[in-house]
């Protein structure tokens, strides 16, 4: 299983979304593969934002490996599943697919968090509380992947 997690910039929500997941699979010894990439370029080649460091590293994860990329045509045949944090980056995704196929693919990660009711990933970037809820959103978001499809 090849998993992309989407938002805008890639430096806040979807480094996250990989950091957590990839800890969840390592946990579980599963053998999927997990990126990150957002839907603007604006921070390309750049780290993820030192709140979402800061949030990862209190919480055991290491993040500082990734760096910001722009999602390509080729991320849609290339990965199985592609998760999107809000309906923006859900728009954007859905405009780049050219087939049913990689339509299929696209998801809200949202909705594999079962108990929440809330659904977007709320863009954290302008927010500096806003952090510890994207974490808890993600982390229960993680949790269910793994249930319904390892
Ligand atoms: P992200 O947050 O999509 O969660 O990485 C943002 C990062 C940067 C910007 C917006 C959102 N920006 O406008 O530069």
């Amino acid at each position: 299983m090849k998993l992309l997690m989407v938002c805008l910039g890639n430096i806040c929500r979807s480094p996250l979304a990989e950091g957590i997941m990839k800890e969840r699979i390592k946990e579980q010894g599963l053998d999927w593969e997990v990126d990150s990439a957002g839907t603007g370029a604006y921070h390309t080649g750049e780290l993820p934002d030192p709140r979402s460091i800061a949030m990862a590293r209190e919480n055991g994860i290491d993040i500082t490996d990734q760096r910001a990329r722009k999602i390509t045509a080729a991320d849609l045949d290339e990965f199985d599943l592609i998760l999107t944090m809000d309906h923006s980056n859900q728009r954007n995704v859905l405009a780049l697919t050219r087939n049913e196929q990689q339509r299929e693919k696209v998801k809200s990660i949202l909705d594999f968090a079962e108990a929440n009711k809330q659904d977007e990933v709320p863009d954290p970037y302008w927010d500096d509380n806003g952090f510890q809820l994207v974490f808890d959103l993600l982390d229960q978001a993680t949790e269910g992947i793994i249930k319904k499809l390892a």
